[in-house]
């Protein structure tokens, strides 16, 4: 990646009896930010910004975010319009390469993703050292960290070629291994992948088909699938993306690297919030409980899960376009009366008006329609945050390269304000 930033002036800043000189500096679009790299040498003092709220941890030319507005862009396009107009394999494209493809060059990267689906055949055997009632989550981070075991031949991150064919190798494999943790998860086995059909169908297959019947696609779902693969292909500087920068930054490879975003993403705040949030509409069950359960969330005794977000301070762009295919796959599926909807329904009218909810900024974010969409197409709440781990894997692979091709890379290692005790002599165990 070739550094883009540029200065913008500079500010001062006084600490004590010293005064330093900070220089601002200015990326296309969004806030300006103050270089503090020499700040400790030259002031010997450190930032402090737990959780990162006003930190920038790297410059990046791949996603951006404007959280008041409710814009969302992958390299400069907006997320509406590539839902609306791309498809995901096009999508993942332009978030490697930085530009959407011609069609010579589409039809050339959906060859090579679609001809690296299959599994080493002794891979498939790693999957039944898991218990049958294993969260798919905790098999798809041993199974993603488990790759690098396979694909040793792609693990040289110096290596250009190698990248490529890691990121390759990861885009193509993750529907396979991510179907296979849920048919292990229900007791069937495991299907096989497709090359004839695209990356959505092909998913869906793998996930629903059975050896005992034919299984033909409904394209209905399979568009939404894909919809839900782009709205999940990447979120700028998120926990799971900072993770997968920090473990890639010691030269970790990219298999590993995956692995530690999976990880991530799991926790309940982040990727596991779509889980939560379809338990909780099941939980409110009806319209008329709604009140009574957004009082609860007034007293603070539980959050209203798929609504808020650390960014966006406006509806999360992702959300609706989210809101949309939501109501298509009930349609597709007949489902249109289903009570879970009626009450998400509610549920969203209650909370874009109540001022608790309005002063605060809570807006419903993206898990808050996916999980009812992806109950509806199927799939069982501990799958939701396996297709987000999917679908992601392509950003986390886009801003893993950048960060390994960027000149002005460094290992990561954050500081810290120490509060503990000061130094003090060992006190042997009898005299304690
Ligand atoms: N329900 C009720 N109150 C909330 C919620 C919520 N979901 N989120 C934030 N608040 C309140 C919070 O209590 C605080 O109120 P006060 O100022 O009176 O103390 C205020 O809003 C600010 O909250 P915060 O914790 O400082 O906000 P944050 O930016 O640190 O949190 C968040 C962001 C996503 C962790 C949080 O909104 C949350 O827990 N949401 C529910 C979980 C969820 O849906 N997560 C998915 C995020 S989208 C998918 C992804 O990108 O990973």
């Amino acid at each position: 990646m070739e550094n883009k930033v540029a200065p913008g002036g500079v500010a001062h800043m006084q600490i004590g009896d010293k005064s330093v000189e900070l220089p601002i500096l200015k990326g296309s679009t969004g806030p300006d930010v103050v270089d503090i790299r020499k700040l400790y040498a030259e002031a010997d003092v450190f930032t402090y910004d737990p959780g990162f709220t006003s930190t920038a941890s790297c410059e990046s030319q791949i996603t951006y975010i404007d959280g008041d507005a409710g814009i969302l862009l992958y390299r400069g396009y907006p997320i509406d319009e590539l839902a609306e107009n791309s498809s995901f394999l096009e999508v993942c494209y332009l978030l490697l390469h930085g530009e959407l493809p011609t069609a010579t060059q589409f039809a050339e990267f959906e060859r090579t993703i679609t001809y690296h689906t299959m599994l080493h055949e002794q891979f498939d055997r790693f999957f039944q050292t898991f218990r049958r009632d294993a969260h798919p989550m905790a098999i798809m981070v041993g199974a993603v960290g488990a790759l690098s075991a396979f694909y040793h031949d792609s693990t040289n991150v110096h290596d250009e070629k190698q990248r490529q064919i890691s990121a390759h190798r990861m885009i193509a494999k993750m529907p396979t291994i991510a179907a296979r943790a849920f048919k292990y998860a229900v007791g069937q086995p495991f299907v096989y992948p497709r090359n004839e059909l695209g990356y959505a169908d092909n998913f869906l297959r793998m996930c629903f088909a059975v050896p005992a019947e034919d299984y033909k696609v409904n394209q209905v779902l399979a568009k939404a699938m894909d919809k839900i693969f782009i709205l999940h292909a990447d979120h700028e500087q998120n926990a799971s993306t900072s993770t997968v920068r920090l473990a890639g930054s010691s030269g970790a490879n990219p298999f590993a690297c995956i692995a530690a975003g999976i990880a991530c993403l799991w926790g309940p705040s982040h990727g596991g919030a779509n889980e939560e949030a379809l338990n909780m509409l099941k939980e409110i069950g009806t319209v008329d409980r709604i009140p009574e359960y957004v009082q609860g969330v007034k007293d603070r005794r539980y959050r209203l899960m798929g609504f808020g977000h650390r960014v966006y301070k406006n509806y999360d762009p992702r959300a609706k376009v989210m809101q949309k295919t939501c109501h298509e796959v009930l349609d597709a599926l007949g489902k249109r009366d289903e009570p879970l909807l009626q009450v998400a329904m509610e549920l969203e009218r209650i909370a874009l008006s109540d001022p608790y909810f309005v002063e605060r900024k809570l807006y419903p974010n993206i898990d808050f329609y996916s999980g009812i969409t992806l109950s509806a197409m199927g799939f069982p709440s501990e799958m939701f945050t396996v297709l987000f781990a999917l679908a992601r894997t392509v950003g986390w692979i886009a801003q893993w390269k950048e960060m390994i091709e960027d000149p002005s890379q460094k290992i990561g290692r954050p500081r810290q304000v120490y509060t503990g005790p000061v130094q003090r002599s060992f006190v042997p165990i009898d005299k304690r």
